[in-house]
């Protein structure tokens, strides 16, 4: 993006996983590492924003110049994210939510025994579906689509039923998406957008991103 397109624009930027506790000791999560989100933050603040990043546990450092906020859980994620929403003319979702939380999370170690067990999942607050329904203050939305098949059709899917203005959709599996240093997105928009932007390292993605966002933001902006 060329410097200061988005100067004077607040963007807010989930990343990484998310943690579910099942009790002081174990949790459910998946592989999410941060990287195309923390890319994204660093991205949007080169072209100019202030960038606010919401990033569940990660290894990767905050990015320089970037207020971050680090949370565990889909609901710890879902309550700073609100909590800032109202100041953020854009918000990105490229965080990996975990969709459901154990029903209970035990005060102590559960402990071993010889018989079965089941867990019981409750589903969590889905933040960019909350975000992009909201009545005021509503920030351009942007949402991701981590997909093992039918790309395309989940994607759209997603778009509609959560009301976005775009969706970045990207294969995922052992060994695309998720962890790996490139990635490719299939950006899709209301009204039949769609542009394809071809593997890359993580950075160089972002960029490209972050450009095609600012473009889509402005034009729905000046209608
Ligand atoms: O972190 P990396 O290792 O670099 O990997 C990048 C990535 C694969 C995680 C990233 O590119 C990506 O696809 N992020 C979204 C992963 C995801 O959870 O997709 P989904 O299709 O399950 O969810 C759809 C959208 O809803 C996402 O924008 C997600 O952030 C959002 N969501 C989902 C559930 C929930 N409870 N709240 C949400 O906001």
């Amino acid at each position: 993006p060329g410097p200061g397109v988005l100067s004077g624009r607040t963007v807010l930027i989930t990343s990484g996983p998310t943690r579910e506790a099942l009790d002081p000791v174990r949790y459910l999560t998946n592989h999410s590492s941060g990287k195309m989100g923390h890319a994204l933050a660093a991205a949007a603040r080169d072209a100019g924003a202030r960038v606010l990043l919401i990033s569940g546990p990660t290894e990767l450092p905050a990015p320089h110049g970037v207020e971050t906020v680090a949370v565990e859980s889909a609901r710890d994620m879902h309550r700073a994210v609100m909590d800032r929403v109202a100041g953020a003319d854009i918000f990105i979702a490229a965080a990996a939510v975990a969709d459901y939380r154990p029903e209970q999370s035990a005060g102590s170690k559960i402990k071993k025994t010889d018989s079965e067990t089941a867990l019981r999942l409750v589903p969590n607050p889905d933040i960019l579906r909350e975000v992009a329904a909201l009545e005021q203050y509503r920030p351009f939305t942007v949402g991701f689509a981590a997909e093992t098949d039918a790309l395309e059709a989940h994607a759209r899917g997603k778009l509609a039923r959560k009301g976005l203005d775009m969706i970045a959709a990207n294969w995922v599996g052992a060994d695309r998406g998720f962890h790996t240093d490139d990635n490719a997105l299939e950006v899709y928009w209301p009204g039949g957008g769609h542009t394809s932007l071809a593997r890359a390292d993580k950075p160089a993605l972002a960029r490209q991103l972050i450009n095609l966002i600012t473009e889509r933001y402005h034009h729905a902006a000046t209608r």
